[in-house]
């Protein structure tokens, strides 16, 4: 949610921000805005709504200059208040000393307005509907006379409840603070330049080395002369004096961040999986009867063994890879594990401590209720564990151990390959388990990691072979309403399915086990709403196809999804989409990637915006 650059430096620092908002789009993408410092005691800024496009077009139409030293942008996905430009963040305090951008919500904001206006605070200083004007408007109420603005940040902040990430700038002298609490921050120090970002990947292609600021730190920039380095002071709230935090090295390649000649990043990343998931493989799926080589869950690894129950903790895309590990995990190791949303489970007081595992799954590493489910389970004695994908994010950072997906950068909003990577991490965790455990017997155990193995390939295969999946889809580009059904593994499948379908296509979907269906879901059968069946050829094969005779049977046009070679499907099947054989733990790996194919076919065809669907951001900051 909302991305947020600062740039203090000898270059152009309008244009260097603009870029960096640009790479930060699927962060939110509703309304834009920039403020760059002239010198002492001037700034200008510029809003637009819409996309960094937009706020470049609008900048060049207002003759509004690039140049500067100084500069603080902000890409937004709107909570108080509707898309605007008057909502459009650089907020000003009332007095003109500070511009301010910020991601996250400030939940007292009501309270600090009345706390000012009951001091002499005219209702005429506010001219948005933001919280985030409310604590621009704070910070300046909380400076002690002749303070510094440091000093009223962090008086400021002490009495702020909620999640921020801020980027302040000093009107008189240009200084910039940054400061965090639950939403991300990242800072790099390049030669006489000072870039601060939501995530590194506006600062990658300028620094390699990256420090992920922690809760509460407070990072002061003092820009100086054209050839000095400007001066970077890092605090905490909750220390005295500064404070020292390690850079890390983040190994981008600017090309990742392109579309690399694909018409979306979604169907760049589709398209990537069948190295995506040999990168989550490489150096981990050993040969033979040796066991899986989990380096990042050394610490956590006796815990594993010994756990009571494993608890996994998720959102969305990721909490169906959390469905499927359930199925991994109590399959191959017996362990008893639950699945909770969760923005569920860190409210309803759950039972769990000592002796359990609580596993995080998250691609951005950075979802406020996971790291909040997260938070808890630790504070009750229970080990963490993250399958995280972006590096030295919070919730691997939180975790302290765990297994990261390498899946690489994924900016479409509709995640897919970062799916498919955590199905695999977690496969890899059940096998090095049920081997350590001794609950998978030596010939099942090394038959499924050779099945493994081919995985990659297999995939490559899918995507090889979509010429039934575009037909599918162009069929029935105008359904209002989809069902999708799956037993076993296959229903978090089609869970996955319906959420791509709907998010980016904006058609209504749901997805239930296939033998729910006459509980309920049936009655939505008719000739317009299309039933999307996945039946690989495991156990569940004969009950689906059952269910599937009774969607034809009420004239319910069917899309399946089946193992290559399966020919026993009844006549009146529309559309018959083909995945090779494998293993039935392993098929999700292979029967979710025509699904990722078939929703962005469908909401090519109704002209949505794959890569930047209606209300959705990426990495969801914000509870
Ligand atoms: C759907 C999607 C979301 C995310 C969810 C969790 O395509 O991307 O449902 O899966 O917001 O995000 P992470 O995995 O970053 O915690």
């Amino acid at each position: 949610m909302c991305g947020i650059v600062g740039y203090v430096g000898h270059r152009e620092a309008g244009s260097i921000v603009i870029e960096g908002l640009s790479r930060l789009e699927y962060r939110g993408y509703d309304s834009a805005g920039l403020a760059v410092h002239r010198g002492p005691g001037v700034f200008e800024t510029v809003r637009s709504l819409g996309a960094t496009a937009e706020l470049t077009r609008q900048a060049k139409e207002e003759g509004f200059e690039l140049g500067g030293r100084v500069a603080i942008g902000h890409t937004r996905w709107a909570t108080h208040g509707a898309p605007s430009v008057r909502n459009a963040h650089p907020h000003i305090s009332y007095n003109g000393r500070i511009a301010l951008v910020h991601n996250g919500i400030i939940e007292n904001h009501a309270e600090l307005r009345r706390e000012m206006e009951a001091e002499g605070a005219s209702p005429s200083w506010w001219l948005s509907d933001t919280d985030t004007e409310t604590l621009a408007h704070w910070i300046e109420h909380c400076r002690p006379r002749g303070g510094s603005l440091l000093d009223a940040v962090r008086l400021a902040l002490g009495e702020v409840v909620g999640a921020y990430a801020v980027l302040i700038l000093d009107v008189p002298t240009g200084e910039l603070i940054a400061a965090r609490r639950s939403s991300p921050l990242a800072i790099g120090i390049g030669n006489f330049e000072v870039f601060i970002a939501s995530d590194a990947i506006p600062i990658v292609e300028h620094v390699q080395d990256i420090i992920y600021l922690d809760d509460g730190d407070i990072v002061q920039v003092e820009p100086r002369g054209a050839n000095e380095v400007p001066n970077v002071r890092l605090f905490n709230l909750a220390e005295e004096g500064q404070v020292e935090r390690q850079a890390v090295r983040v190994e981008l390649k600017v090309e990742e961040l392109g579309r690399g000649g694909h018409e979306t990043f979604m169907m760049k990343e589709v398209c990537e999986q069948p190295v995506t998931v040999r990168d989550c493989l490489r150096g981990r799926l050993t040969p033979g009867d040796s066991p899986i080589a989990l380096g990042g869950l050394e610490a956590a690894w006796p815990h594993l063994l010994r756990a009571r129950r494993i608890h996994i903790v998720a959102c969305g895309t990721s909490w169906h890879a959390g469905l499927i590990g359930k199925h991994l995990i109590e399959t191959l190791t017996r362990i008893p594990c639950e699945v909770d949303y969760a923005s569920e489970f860190r409210y309803r007081d759950p039972i769990v401590g000592p002796g359990d595992v609580v596993l995080a799954i998250s691609q951005s590493g950075e979802t406020a209720d996971t790291r909040a489910a997260l938070e808890l389970a630790l504070e009750r004695g229970a080990t963490p564990v993250g399958v995280v994908n972006v590096v030295g994010s919070s919730i691997s950072r939180l975790a302290g151990c765990g297994i990261y997906t390498r899946s690489g950068v994924e900016i479409g909003v509709a995640s897919t390959k970062a799916f498919t990577g955590q199905v695999t991490a977690l496969v890899l965790l059940a096998l090095g388990m049920a081997h350590s455990l001794g609950t998978l017997d030596r010939g099942a155990y090394e038959e499924l990691k050779a099945e493994l193995d081919t995985v990659p390939d297999k995939i490559a295969e899918v995507l090889e072979n979509l010429g039934p999946v575009l037909a599918a889809a162009d069929a029935h580009t105008s359904a209002r309403d989809w069902l999708f059904l799956g037993r076993g593994v296959s229903f978090p499948v089609a869970l996955e399915g319906a959420l791509k379908l709907k998010e980016i296509s904006y058609a209504h979907a749901e997805a239930y086990p296939a033998g729910e269906m006459k509980h309920g879901p049936i009655a939505l059968v008719e000739p317009t709403c299309p039933t999307v069946f996945v039946l690989p050829g495991d156990v569940h094969y004969e009950k689906s196809l059952s269910n599937l005779q009774e969607v034809l049977a009420r004239s319910g046009p069917v899309v399946a999804i089946v193992t290559r070679g399966n020919r026993e499907l009844p006549e009146g099947v529309g559309h018959v989409i083909e995945v090779p054989t494998t293993h039935e733990l392993l098929s999700p790996l292979l029967t979710v990637v025509p699904l990722q194919v078939l929703a962005h076919r469908v909401a090519s065809n109704r002209d949505c915006n794959v890569d930047r669907p209606r209300n959705l951001a990426k990495s969801v900051t914000v509870e």
